[in-house]
């Protein structure tokens, strides 16, 4: 007997009917679940990122899913040749691309003192450079002539975030160049957005050493004393291209839980002994005293 195919728990079935959506690094984890979101709301869905056996196996299990096909291309947003081909085959195959979700992106954990030139480069290319280059070439290629919903995944930048030093730059920019580009593009009726994500319970923290035992810990960081999952922040995605979003753009939305509010993200070590606490006394207070 075959399983029906997958509906969305929160989203009417034909809510994005007969829109394209491309979402980088769809074929794991957050981006996964934001293509089986938008493909389960109707959409037709391509995934791309750079590694095949991430992007292969994850069409064919989504297009099992959604019982509809899901396109798989391998590209890199880092390489503009990369992008260029990525979308000159996604409007070959599927004649335009609505939403785009730019979701590819990665860094590594490192005190700002370690970070070598070659690993800053890599982490602004991908993640501040990588979406630009995507979101340009869907711009020039389709939405600036038919208009269109960008999502960019970012990460909560607020709030300093130790060991994150580049990557927390890089997303700064995106979110920076969401504001800039919903202000220019707006008349061309493409919206422009992001979402940052606290910590989501998803296959970016096993990348980590010890990545699972940390992430159990940091949920006492969070208001909410939870991870987030891949799917809270999918149905943001969902709501942002659907009309419930027609009227947002340039935003960072937070899904995290509160995180954004309070809480440590990645502890500072203490110094030893740490400092006595001295109440200084006004002068007044000590005249009287003496
Ligand atoms: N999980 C969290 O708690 C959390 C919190 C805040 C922000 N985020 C961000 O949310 C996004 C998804 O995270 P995740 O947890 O699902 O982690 P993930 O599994 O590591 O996802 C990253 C995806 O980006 C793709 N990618 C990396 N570099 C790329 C490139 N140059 N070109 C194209 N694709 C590229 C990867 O695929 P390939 O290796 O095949 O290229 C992978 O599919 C990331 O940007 C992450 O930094 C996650």
């Amino acid at each position: 007997m075959s399983t029906p195919p997958r509906s969305s728990a929160v989203f009417r079935d034909d809510l994005l009917r007969g829109q394209v959506a491309l979402v980088t690094g769809g074929g794991t984890g957050i981006g996964a679940a934001i293509a089986r979101e938008l493909g389960s709301l109707g959409a037709t869905v391509v995934i791309a990122s750079r590694k095949a056996a991430n992007i292969e196996p994850a069409a064919a299990g989504l297009t099992r899913e959604l019982g509809r096909p899901v396109t798989g291309l391998v590209a890199d947003i880092r390489d503009r040749d990369s992008v260029s081909a990525l979308v000159a085959t996604t409007l070959e195959r599927h004649g335009r691309i609505d939403i785009l979700v730019n979701n590819g992106g990665g860094q590594f954990l490192a005190p700002a003192e370690t970070i070598t030139p070659k690993g800053w480069d890599a982490v602004l290319a991908t993640n501040l450079t990588g979406t630009w280059n995507l979101t340009r070439a869907v711009a020039d290629g389709w939405m600036l002539a038919h208009g269109g919903r960008v999502v960019n995944i970012t990460m909560l930048t607020a709030r300093g975030f130790a060991g994150m030093t580049h990557s927390v730059a890089a997303r700064a920019g995106v979110e920076a160049m969401t504001r800039n580009l919903a202000v220019e593009w707006a008349s061309r009726n493409i919206l422009v957005n992001a979402i940052a994500p606290g910590y989501i319970a998803s296959s970016g923290l096993k990348r980590y050493p010890s990545g699972l035992i940390w992430a159990r810990q940091l949920q006492s960081a969070v208001p909410m004393k939870r991870l987030g999952t891949a799917e809270e922040v999918a149905w943001l995605v969902a709501f942002l291209a659907s009309p419930g979003g027609g009227y947002i753009t340039g935003q960072t939305l937070s899904v995290c839980g509160g995180r954004s509010l309070w809480g440590d993200h990645w502890p500072l070590p203490d110094p030893t002994p740490l400092p006595e606490v001295v109440v200084p006394a006004e002068p007044w207070e000590e005249e009287e005293g003496g």
